[in-house]
């Protein structure tokens, strides 16, 4: 989430998604309808359930015995392989905090538009209030509201975005990144050592790590057969971590065996995902996989979502344990910075960013 202010690009009029369905409930305008290949589709509802996607207990790697590490660390290694996605059950995040961040968030939210546009999202940039990852004046819009911030390291802070208003809206994210940090630094040391390498490899390549955060806010809309809630991507991160509000309605599916799955999640538990770099550093053996999220015809949808990805100067190609003859390199050596700035200037496409990286 690199600060890239683009000043040329011609967005036209974006409506506040919130603000059309609290001034006109009933109107879809052109730029939120999908054509019919993009729209969600009912036959997501017989998709098979997403509880086989694979739950992790934290606590069973930091503070098992041997076995339940190794245990829980070949889950984990499964988790990342055959999803790309798991749940974190006990993840020494204080629950309260969580909540609290929950609730700034939706305070957040629930100003009026004058209040939060103090933060606007510039256009072609990526902090603040409004639509990110819009670039022309035809691109079809997401039913979405983002805030976002970049955390840390500190130089990529942009103190005219972080809100005055919830007066602890900033002290607590301020906290609760600090936590997510550590969730992320956590599991990927285990990640690593599922992967079969020792020492804290993720941790010592990726420098002082990147963390940005975004709250991704969905209101409900009267027609979601039409719209979606975030256009379908990968990740540009090394992991995500998503915590969605509580009361939200299904939403996020991921693209699984070629079909859009909904996730169901475990109330308090931490939703990851490999993001790019993880796929380019495995060369492919883990992936990043594409996701979406859509919309609810009553309820509104919360999600509070952090990436944490490695430092601007970091140079990345896949790790020499992953490339063989069976497995020939599929990505090429290129400079996370400069990913990252491809990345926040393109639109949502779902893994087509990566081809960046691709031979
Ligand atoms: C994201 C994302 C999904 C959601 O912010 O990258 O995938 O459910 N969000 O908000
Ligand atoms: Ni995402």
């Amino acid at each position: 989430m690199a600060p890239v202010p683009i000043s040329s690009i011609k967005v036209g009029h974006i409506d506040d998604v919130q603000e059309l369905r609290n001034n006109r409930p009933k109107t879809i305008p052109e730029r939120f309808v999908r054509d019919m290949s993009e729209r969600p589709t009912p036959a997501m509802t017989l998709s098979p359930p997403s509880s086989d996607m694979p739950v992790i207990d934290f606590s069973k790697l930091t503070k098992g015995n041997s076995e339940q590490i190794q245990s829980e660390t070949l889950k984990l290694a499964y988790a990342c392989e055959s999803w790309g996605f798991f749940q974190v059950l006990n993840h020494e995040v204080d629950l309260t905090l969580m909540e609290i961040m929950e609730k700034s968030s939706r305070e957040f939210f629930m100003l009026p538009l004058e209040e939060k546009q103090k933060y606007q999202m510039a256009p072609g940039t990526v902090q603040g209030y409004g639509q990110a990852f819009v670039f022309s004046e035809d691109q079809k819009l997401d039913w979405c509201n983002m805030f976002a911030l970049g955390i840390e390291p500190q130089f990529i802070r942009n103190p005219n975005l972080w809100p005055k208003k919830p007066a602890t809206f900033s002290e607590t994210v301020e906290v609760y990144s600090r936590e997510m940090r550590k969730v992320c630094q956590n599991l990927l040391k285990y990640i690593g050592l599922g992967l079969g390498l020792e020492g804290d490899v993720f941790e010592k390549m990726f420098g002082e790590a990147v963390q940005a955060i975004r709250m991704n806010y969905y209101p409900p809309c009267s027609r979601p057969d039409l719209v979606l809630g975030l256009s379908p991507h990968s990740d540009g991160s090394a992991l995500t971590v998503l915590q969605q509000a509580k009361g939200s309605p299904v939403g996020l599916q991921i693209l699984k065996d070629q079909t859009w799955l909904p996730l169901q999640l475990i109330p308090n538990a931490l939703l990851i995902n490999i993001g790019d770099t993880i796929e380019v550093l495995t060369n492919g053996k883990y992936k990043s996989v594409e996701h979406r999220a859509v919309a609810h015809k009553d309820k509104d949808r919360l999600s509070i979502v952090t990436f944490y990805a490695p430092s601007y100067e970091v140079e990345l190609s896949p790790m020499q344990e992953f490339v063989d003859e069976k497995n020939t390199c599929k990505y090429r050596r290129y400079n996370h910075g400069e990913y990252s700035k491809h990345y926040v200037t393109n639109k949502l496409q779902g893994k087509k960013t990566l081809d960046f990286a691709k031979i």
